[in-house]
């Protein structure tokens, strides 16, 4: 057994119990600053699907990783904005981003945009066969053609259509200046019914609608609560016309730069978070339909079967003209997955 050798003399001790002293707070301040920084940056309220999964990421990876990895979550466009995160994450100023799905086609990976496609998808089961099966997995490799490492996919809900009136049937949406996402198949959407498309980013949408830059908008219930949007929009229409989800990336450079260990701890921590996220979005969007079928000065209008229907058929023509611009291979496959046949 090996020996300590204490010194001798009392000076010599209170000087070395004074070293050591030295050397141990040293090595605290080492522990205390985290050897990784990862920075995610979304564009939503904290109390939405996404801002919980970037939380429930957050402190899962602050349990595990004892102060060696930190994670900050900036909300609300705090950090970056729809026009400047891709960019950010390509230049090293941001470590993860959950942009929608809709916001990838104009970042060069368009085939994204089906997700856009009116009524798609019946309900969030649909929508996980696509997503957490193969057609999900090969997406989101083809994000790596844009330098981005896809991580897994998160649900929000359906979109419904905020307004000055309620919107029951095509007609009632004519002349509309709808403020939608950056995506093609939103923007032919709105032409479809003979309403104007404006392209704004989502921080933008609020003082948009208040200055009468545009009149309408489409949402899934979660962010029309939480950006205040009821007091400005005096009817919501339940289309459930489209989905809105999202997609998790990192910047393959900073993931190669983890080491496995750490790689293996975020993925982990990330599958988890997004598991929470899907587990609440459902009940998230029912919270905020019951909130705002209580809040004063807004209309909630349903819409009966049969409009529902026309509405479909009108924007069929969107459908069938954005098949053959994915080519016919990604529809079918996502269709087949819709319906369980994959
Ligand atoms: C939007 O721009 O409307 C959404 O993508 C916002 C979001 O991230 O849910």
């Amino acid at each position: 057994m090996s020996a300590v050798s204490l010194p001798r003399s009392p000076q010599r001790l209170r000087r070395a119990l004074l070293g050591a002293a030295c050397l141990m707070a040293a090595g605290v301040a080492r522990a205390a600053r985290p050897a990784v920084l990862l920075r995610l940056s979304h564009v939503v309220a904290p109390d939405t699907p996404k801002g919980q999964m970037a939380q429930r990421f957050q402190a899962l990876v602050h349990q595990r990783a004892g102060g060696r990895i930190r994670v900050e979550v900036h909300p609300d466009s705090s950090l970056w904005g729809d026009d400047d995160e891709m960019e950010a994450l390509r230049l090293g100023a941001v470590e993860m981003l959950a942009p929608s799905l809709s916001k990838f086609g104009m970042a060069g990976v368009p085939e994204f945009e089906v997700f856009d496609l009116p009524y798609l998808f019946a309900d969030l089961a649909q929508v996980r066969r696509v997503t957490q099966g193969d057609v999900g997995r090969e997406l989101l490799q083809r994000l790596g053609r844009q330098q981005m490492l896809g991580l897994g996919f998160l649900d929000n809900g359906f979109k419904q259509m905020s307004a000055p009136r309620p919107l029951r049937a095509p007609s009632d949406y004519r002349g509309l200046r709808v403020r939608v996402q950056a995506s093609r198949v939103l923007g032919e959407q709105m032409r479809a019914l003979g309403a104007q498309a404006v392209v704004l980013p989502f921080a933008e949408t609020q003082r948009a609608l208040a200055t009468g830059v545009v009149d309408a908008a489409e949402n899934p219930l979660s962010n029309f609560l939480t950006q205040g949007l009821a007091a400005l929009q005096p009817h919501l229409t339940l289309t459930q016309h489209g989905y809105l989800g999202y997609a998790v990336v990192t910047h393959p450079r900073f993931w190669a730069s983890l080491s496995p260990g750490d790689r293996e701890l975020l993925e982990a921590a990330l599958a988890e978070a997004l598991a929470h996220g899907n587990r609440l979005a459902a009940a998230l969007d029912a919270q905020a339909l019951a909130t705002l079928q209580r809040t004063p000065d807004l209309q909630v209008h349903s819409l009966a079967a049969d409009e529902r229907a026309t509405l479909r058929r009108h924007l069929q023509p969107v459908f069938d003209g954005f098949q053959r611009s994915f080519g016919p291979s990604l529809l079918r496959d996502v269709q087949r997955a819709v319906d369980g046949r994959s």
